[in-house]
């Protein structure tokens, strides 16, 4: 799939606000600064369609584009900021769990993963809540230009059997970097599919 066409629609902190659940929804989520803005900026070809920064907790709405006319992306709030307020985490789990909840046609959660660090609690306790409430999900490993190509592939094989003691079947995942747009044919191609079938 090429993306010919992508344009910011709306900025909510409350899902009956976001955009009509008429479309498929691809959303995007992951620790704060694992590059999620970045990714959605490098997908669609955009260099500033989502503001990315080096200040960790950047975006924290729901954000909505809308790509080719028919289908959304979603860019969500990064969490595990050690920096952010009891309050203000505890407002983001509630915002997120009733997005993940309700959004009725979420198609498929990327959850983005750094490709440099060991398994992170905080991210693995967020997959098993989705496989718990039936989210369906996939990983993506970012960053992936910061270090050589065995390197990435050794933590994510350490990532991927420390997942094989919760699940039954692995979630798919994608190695990616917004610098050479590494994984970028695989993603797109990956929700083209999706989309038609
Ligand atoms: P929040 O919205 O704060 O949760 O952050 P985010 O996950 O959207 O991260 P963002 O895309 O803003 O990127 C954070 C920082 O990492 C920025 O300084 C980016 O330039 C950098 N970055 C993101 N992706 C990559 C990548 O693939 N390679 C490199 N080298 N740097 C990246
Ligand atoms: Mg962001």
């Amino acid at each position: 799939m090429q993306i010919h066409d992508a344009a910011f629609l709306a900025s909510n902190t409350r899902l009956d606000a976001c955009p009509p659940p008429t479309l498929p929804e691809y959303a995007f989520i992951g620790r704060s600064n694992v590059g999620k803005s970045s990714l959605i900026n490098m997908l669609t070809g955009q260099k500033a369609l989502a503001k990315t920064s080096s200040t960790p907790g950047k975006t924290q709405l729901i954000n909505h584009f809308l790509i080719n006319k028919n289908w959304y992306l979603v860019d969500l709030p990064g969490y595990g900021y050690a920096k952010v307020s009891k309050v203000a985490r505890a407002q983001w789990g509630k915002m997120i769990n009733f997005y993940l909840r309700n959004r009725e046609n979420l198609t498929c959660l990327f959850v983005l993963l750094d490709s440099r660090l060991p398994p992170q609690a905080v991210d693995l306790e967020f997959m098993e809540m989705l496989g718990t409430q039936g989210v369906p999900f996939v990983m993506v490993f970012t960053k992936a230009d910061k270090q050589s190509a065995t390197r990435t592939r050794q933590l994510i094989d350490a990532y991927l059997e420390k997942m094989s003691a919760i699940w039954d079947e692995l979630p798919r995942h994608f190695i990616t970097s917004a610098e050479s747009k590494e994984g970028r044919e695989e993603i797109l191609g990956f929700i083209g599919e999706i989309n038609q079938q």
